[in-house]
């Protein structure tokens, strides 16, 4: 199958970027991943992309003040790097409507809740504070509303009794980094389409939609 071409953007760590390279370079899932484009400079995951050879953009808002203007920068990066699918990975700044709008049904994010639940920031201890004894991560198309849109791919994770927030998150990244690759792939092999606020995935599996955290796989082993 021929290779999509993927902007990936990011403001940090770059742990689902690393996720996505790793997918894409077996060919797993087939992509081609054009630019690694960051909102601040500083973010290790461009080290990431520049170790996997991946041209890299820092498109700060410094450098941009108005928010028409920023996303105008971002806009003109994607297109000149000829990218047809754009994934958001911890990429920490809001988009404007019109850009969402522009790239509706071929821009992604994820998010380490499961949505509409625990939409925004500071997620973890947020979930802690509620006392749920769930959570996880899900992998949505972009709408010009933040954290909300048509769910592609869900993970599930479980709550721990003292839990912090850090090992609430390192356990969710853990199912992240297997629910986007696994969404990305869904979208490039043209098996979803959006009808109304959801997705539909042709032909799919049971299950193929939801990721278990192992330790949750293993409690529900007969
Ligand atoms: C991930 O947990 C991702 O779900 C979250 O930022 C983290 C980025 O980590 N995104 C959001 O909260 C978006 N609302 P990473 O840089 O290691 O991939």
């Amino acid at each position: 199958m021929e290779l999509r071409r993927v902007a990936v953007l990011i403001s940090g760590s770059g742990t689902n970027l690393q996720a996505l390279i790793d997918a894409t370079k077996t060919g797993r899932v087939p992509v081609r991943i054009v630019l690694v484009l960051s909102s601040r400079e500083d973010a290790y995951g461009l080290e990431r992309a520049r170790r996997a050879g991946i041209p890299t953009l820092v498109v700060s808002p410094k450098d941009h003040p108005s928010r028409a203007d920023y996303d105008a920068a971002i806009g003109c990066a994607l297109e000149e790097a000829g990218a047809e699918i754009v994934c958001l990975a911890g990429f920490m700044r809001l988009l404007g409507a019109e850009l969402v709008r522009a790239w509706e049904g071929r821009m992604l994010n994820i998010h380490p809740s499961l949505l509409p639940a625990f939409p925004g920031l500071e997620v973890h201890e947020r979930v802690l504070e509620a006392g749920m004894p769930v959570t996880g991560c899900t992998v949505h198309f972009v709408t010009p509303e933040v954290d909300a849109g048509p769910v592609i791919v869900q993970g599930v994770v479980p709550v721990l009794p003292g839990d912090t927030p850090e090992a609430l998150r390192e356990r969710v990244l853990e199912v992240e980094h297997r629910a986007y690759p696994r969404a990305l792939d869904l979208v490039v092999r043209g098996r979803t389409r959006i009808e109304g606020e959801r997705v539909v995935v042709r032909d799919e599996a049971p299950g193929e939609r939801l990721l278990l955290h192992p330790m949750l796989a293993r409690w529900i082993r007969p």
